[in-house]
């Protein structure tokens, strides 16, 4: 059942639950009993017309905002012409545009593009092509991670063990630390070194059989985790020094969520293979794989798909894409971030049952602990400031064990992020103070 229930479903929203529990395979992550009508911008209604700020967007999704009116244009636009064209088999113009738009905003030599329809699949094609390119066995993941649910991607996933649990066998990967300084207690130099020793020690234990290491370069479900930089940079030498890809996950952090339209540009590295998805579409369901011309060497028919290059998400990805980099909306990302860190440094000092705040652009995590001096994660308590902020009309989402999430869309505005956090601290004010039923 749901965990963030708090306000109890208007009529509408129970009958429609209903419903949903009858027909709909009930393994979804659901946590609210929100049952979503419409949006607009950054605000979402449901179906018995409550509003809502939006501080999940979909998760990360809606970057351009809710019914973004130059994305619905073309959408719009692009049904009149034709929705599918058979990419895999038959040659189209706008797909081609989309991948030229994309790959311009990607360092060179990535400038090559598969596509697809999501994140996991977007990963799978990286593990693939890295596979086929190495004609290697292994590869390298971290724990914590999350790549996706898919039999390739979760392979690699290794954030909650419902994802995995009668899953296995799973393709060869080993799973190494990822270096989460807050709650491994170190500082963040200990900590890089830490995590790059049990990195080179498992890289030499697989004695050259290693196509790939994939990396989120911010851990997105496994709980807003900020590696250090020299950490990211130390991973890029290892890589080098091994002869082994560097396989980058952008599908939560990428499409300038962090200010840049690569998170890994934040730690001043390039990665070899990049997998996006969520925010590219503007909404409607696709995922890229990019990579270099030289390492895109697999052969016709090696991977493909039937609705990669579907022509109304190329449609939506080209005038997302173009919205984002007119309305300049990195930079805007990294103003509201400012502010809002700001705030959430303040809060911390404020309140016992805040641990840890961090992040990068509007991919903003709020660690809850029982209390400071021993950082044990409190999942109850989280839970409560997720109702309590629902309750007052503010939808956030968690991750990792006791995170609070922020993923607002990126067109937000300094006021709706002042009265975001101005909710969110009133929920966190209530449940530091003890007055939640958990
Ligand atoms: C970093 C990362 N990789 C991969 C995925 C999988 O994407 P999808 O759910 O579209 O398959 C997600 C989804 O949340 C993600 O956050």
């Amino acid at each position: 059942m749901e965990k963030y229930i708090c306000r109890k479903p208007g009529k509408k929203s129970v009958k429609i639950i209903e419903r949903d529990h009858a027909v709909i395979s009930q393994c979804v992550t659901r946590e609210y009993s929100f049952v979503f009508k419409q949006g607009k911008g950054c605000y979402i209604w449901d179906v018995d017309g409550r509003k809502y700020l939006d501080f999940a967007a979909g998760v990360a999704v809606m970057n351009v905002g809710h019914t973004n009116p130059v994305v619905m244009r073309a959408i719009a636009h692009q049904t009149k012409i034709s929705s599918h064209a058979g990419f895999a088999d038959f040659y189209a113009e706008l797909p081609v545009r989309f991948a030229e738009t994309l790959v311009s905003f990607l360092p060179s030599p990535l400038k090559q593009a598969f596509l697809s329809n999501s994140g996991t699949e977007s990963i799978e094609a990286a593990y693939k092509l890295a596979r086929w390119h190495k004609n290697k066995k292994y590869v390298i993941a971290f724990k914590n991670a999350f790549h996706g649910r898919t039999m390739g991607s979760l392979s690699m996933t290794n954030s909650k063990k419902v994802q995995r649990e009668r899953y296995a066998p799973f393709l060869p990967v080993r799973h190494v630390p990822y270096p989460y300084a807050y709650q491994m207690r170190m500082e963040p130099e200990a900590c890089t070194d830490f995590c790059l020793s049990q990195l080179e020690k498992t890289i030499k234990q697989l004695d050259g059989n290693i196509a790939a290491i994939f990396m989120e370069p911010i851990q997105g479900e496994g709980g807003y985790v900020v590696p250090p930089k020299s950490f990211v940079k130390g991973v890029r030498k290892l890589c080098n020094n091994n002869n082994v890809l560097l396989c980058d996950d952008e599908v939560q952090a990428g499409c300038w969520r962090t200010g840049k339209f690569l998170a890994i540009s934040n730690f001043g590295v390039k990665p070899d293979i990049v997998s996006m998805s969520k925010a590219i579409g503007g909404g409607i369901p696709l995922g890229a794989t990019i990579s270099s011309k030289k390492i895109m060497d697999w052969p016709h028919g090696s991977h493909a798909n039937t609705f990669g290059g579907n022509l109304l998400a190329c449609a939506a990805g080209i005038s997302t894409l173009n919205f984002m980099k007119e309305k300049r909306l990195g930079e805007n990302a990294v103003r509201r971030s400012r502010e809002i860190m700001k705030r959430l440094h303040e809060i911390k000092e404020n309140y016992e049952i805040v641990g840890d705040v961090r992040g990068i652009g509007l991919m903003i995590g709020v660690e809850i602990v029982n209390l400071k001096k021993t950082r044990t994660p409190a999942p109850e308590k989280r839970n409560a400031i997720l109702c309590k902020a629902s309750e007052k009309g503010l939808i956030l989402l968690g991750a990792g064990k006791s995170v609070i999430r922020i993923c607002p869309p990126l067109i937000i505005s300094q006021q709706q992020a002042e009265k975001g956090i101005d909710i969110l601290e009133d929920a966190i004010k209530v449940v530091n103070n003890g007055r939640y039923r958990a």
